[in-house]
């Protein structure tokens, strides 16, 4: 296992004044320097709880990994490769999920998270039928903004789905789920591991088990058609009745099979700046630089 926390991800100065009776003599922090609130979630191998870190009162989502299961199913390399990805990402952009700090007992790994406290976007969509078209823009350019930021750090999710993003206090995208994370090297290349989702796959990582930046699939509802694999190799997919006219051009430019055909993959320029696909039409209301602090449309 990773041994914990590099300089960034240390415990808060406050910690080390803490009055906790159980906090860790080795500095470093422990299970009991949180509050362990409700469950918020469950992956195949962990748990995410809402926590309070005592010594300050501020609030974290700890995402708890069992040992034993990633030793049993040799996930050990999922784990570290999470980590390592959150750490690349660091705190440099508020649509990511922030990795504060890591620790381990016996049984389990700690990974210390932002708190997105309104849940799953795939809970609001489904409580609600559908996104407006306002929010489908204002979540779609949150999302490519995050990405292009992911890219520029050589970083793909491959696993970016509904339930993947999560959804913050001022209702804004925060990207979470690491666990199928890649890191690229300078070249840029691309791995042979099949990870992800089967509804959103690419066709290439179906076809030759690759993945690439150009994995997006950015439909702005579930491509319920695309329910088997062959229909995502064929690209088989319709628009259900009244989808916005620009919405349909900018999909239908990015379910490409060619992956450096896809709008934003090029790679001329400002490597991976996205810059064609922020400038597509759908996109035009939005003001990218005021894109984080710019209240959200109503969600419904
Ligand atoms: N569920 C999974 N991860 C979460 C997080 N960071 N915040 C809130 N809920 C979550």
């Amino acid at each position: 296992y990773p041994e914990d926390d590099p300089a960034p991800l240390r415990p808060p100065a406050s910690r080390t004044q803490s009055k906790s009776r159980n906090s860790s003599v080795t500095g470093r922090m422990t299970v009991d320097d949180f509050e362990f609130m409700e469950e918020l979630g469950q992956g195949s191998y962990s748990t995410v709880w809402h926590c309070k870190l005592l010594a300050t009162g501020q609030e974290y989502a700890i995402k708890r990994i069992d040992k034993a299961h990633l030793k049993r199913h040799q996930k050990e390399q999922t784990a570290l490769a999470e980590k390592n990805t959150l750490v690349r990402l660091g705190s440099g952009h508020p649509g990511i999920v922030r990795l504060h700090w890591t620790f381990q007992d016996e049984w389990s790994l700690f990974f210390v998270l932002d708190l997105a406290r309104n849940g799953e976007l795939q809970t609001r969509i489904s409580q609600i039928g559908s996104l407006s078209i306002e929010c489908v823009r204002y979540y779609a350019a949150q999302i490519v903004d995050a990405l292009g930021y992911m890219h520029s750090k050589g970083v793909i999710h491959r696993d970016l789905k509904p339930e993947n993003l999560l959804l913050d206090d001022a209702l804004r995208i925060k990207i979470t789920d690491f666990g199928t994370g890649k890191l690229l090297d300078s070249g840029g290349e691309p791995t042979k591991t099949f990870v992800g989702t089967a509804q959103y796959v690419s066709p290439e990582l179906l076809e030759h088990n690759e993945s690439s930046k150009s994995e997006l699939n950015m439909t702005p509802s579930r491509p319920a058609t695309c329910d088997d694999w062959q229909k995502i190799k064929q690209l088989e997919y319709d628009f259900p009745e009244g989808f916005d006219e620009q919405a349909q051009d900018l999909v239908r430019k990015l379910l490409v099979r060619e992956p450096d055909q896809r709008l934003g993959a090029g790679s001329t320029g400002s490597p991976y700046d996205m810059r064609a696909l922020r400038s597509h039409p759908f996109f035009a209301p939005i003001n990218w630089s005021t894109l984080w602090s710019d209240p959200p449309p109503p969600l419904e």
